[in-house]
């Protein structure tokens, strides 16, 4: 048996890695436009860097092993943690706002299915040293207009997004002890999915009020102007809605506005989140988020040693891949295919040179050239080129009517009938001008 590779992990063939390519390019395309800088960190760290602040669910989905220098390490599962530690080991020189972006490859031990791999690429895009909710705003809005740069718009998806600090201010004006407030997080998470009389039992089981529950088990339906008419009394959830109004009018002026659901079951997987947090989805419900991020102000100096706040928020490509794909709006024929083909007359013995000379000659000046390894009859070089998706057809004649025996070339374009050309110059100029105006 020939070895496969291993469930969950993808071979590119120049299709795939093509898509990848056309996925990358408009992210740093949308993300540039925003000023941020590109960075890199290892795909292995230590185990340590996870375990702390990621989150149970990652860190059961960690590929880590000890390595032969007794380290316990992991490959990364998320790029947080070492953007952290980065940032925190040089923060005090940088200028900030800090805007840095990244596309790592990822790699989670999921339980597969559609959209989940157990390798991904992720987009990464944050923002340190900003606490106003107009960061947060940029940061949203750099995830929709990538979205609009690929061609989707509020009737493809939305942005669900919720925030943190207002809904534990709910949770405190409903006297929710505070130990069981990550076990609301986490049947908020899960209310869409799991039946009710679980999540009930789940969070009685926390030690939340008969009354408390009834209150939580409301929040998945609630608009933010019934959380203002619910909660608005309560002073420190009024704060909480000042802030989030500003948020609201900053996306609204940033004309983002019709994409966004305010929605307080996005409460996040990940442990370390402590603000406005979001989520991507597209509007049929057919796939899995797209994207999530949000604030999380507390990280840096856990695992970076600063206190800065932070935000961002990670845009994989495989989500994104098939929705692309779904809606037709992946581009077709993105290989990089031979601009030129140059052919010659299977009886013709001095093959190849003039060949040679002139495709090193075309390639010099940018154009993609092929021709045959090896001699063929013409009209199999033409059918090769056509399948190849050659733009154009070149057949190198020897010009038997010239006194020194010169070459003579013939255009096939497919748009006209023959072109001639007398010289290697007068064809590579053509050849550059049409490029040039296509
Ligand atoms: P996350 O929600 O775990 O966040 O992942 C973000 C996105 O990555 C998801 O919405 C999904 O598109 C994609 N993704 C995650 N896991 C997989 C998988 N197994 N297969 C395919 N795609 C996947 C984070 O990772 C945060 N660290 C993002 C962040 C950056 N927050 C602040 N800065």
């Amino acid at each position: 048996m020939p070895p496969k590779s291993l469930p969950g992990f993808r071979d590119f063939y120049p299709e795939q890695f093509a898509e990848r390519e056309f996925i990358f390019k408009t992210w740093r395309r949308v993300v540039r436009r925003y000023a941020f800088v590109e960075y890199d960190a290892p795909p292995l760290e230590t185990l340590e860097l996870y375990t702390s602040k990621s989150g149970e669910e990652i860190v059961t989905q960690l590929y880590n092993f000890v390595d032969k220098g007794e380290r316990a390490v992991a490959m990364r599962p998320e790029m947080t943690p070492s953007f952290a530690r980065m940032v925190g080991a040089k923060a005090q020189s940088m200028r900030k706002p800090i805007r840095w972006f990244s596309i790592p490859q990822l790699f989670r031990y999921e339980r597969m299915q559609k959209g989940r791999l157990r390798e991904h690429f992720q987009l990464n895009v944050d923002l340190v040293g900003e606490s106003e909710a107009l960061a947060d705003a940029e940061l949203l809005s750099v995830a929709l207009e990538i979205m609009r740069e690929f061609g989707l718009s509020a009737e493809d998806i939305c942005a669900r997004v919720s925030d943190r600090r207002l809904l534990n201010a709910m949770l405190n004006h409903l006297a929710v002890p505070e130990a069981a407030w990550a076990s609301v997080y986490a049947v908020l998470d899960k209310i869409e999915r799991q039946p009710k009389d679980v999540s009930r039992e789940r969070l009685s089981a926390a030690g939340v009020s008969e009354s408390s529950v009834d209150a939580i088990m409301g929040f998945s339906g609630l608009a933010f102007s019934d959380v203002v008419a619910q909660y608005g009394d309560s002073q420190l959830v009024g704060e909480q809605v000042r802030e989030f109004t500003a948020y609201l009018d900053s996306l609204a002026a940033l004309g983002i506005g019709e994409f966004i659901r305010f929605d307080l079951t996005i409460v996040r997987g990940l442990a370390y989140y402590t603000g406005i947090v979001f989520e991507l989805f597209d509007l049929h419900g057919e796939f899995r988020a797209i994207c999530g991020g949000g604030r999380y102000d507390k990280l840096l100096s856990t695992l970076g040693g600063v206190d800065l706040p932070a935000l961002g928020f990670g845009m994989g490509d495989v989500v994104l891949g098939e929705l692309l794909r779904a809606r037709e709006l992946m581009p077709q024929d993105l290989n990089n295919v031979a601009d030129v083909w140059l052919a010659q007359p299977d009886s013709d013995d001095s093959y190849p040179a003039i060949t040679l000379k002139l495709a090193t000659r075309l390639r010099s000046r940018g154009l993609a050239v092929e021709y045959p390894l090896r001699r063929q009859r013409v009209d199999k070089q033409f059918d090769a080129a056509r399948k190849a998706g050659a733009r154009n057809f070149v057949l190198i004649e020897r010009d038997s009517t010239s006194p020194d025996a010169q070459y003579r070339f013939r255009l096939r374009d497919g748009s006209h009938s023959d072109l001639q050309f007398a010289s290697v110059d007068a064809l590579t100029e053509h050849l550059i001008m049409k490029q040039d105006n296509s």
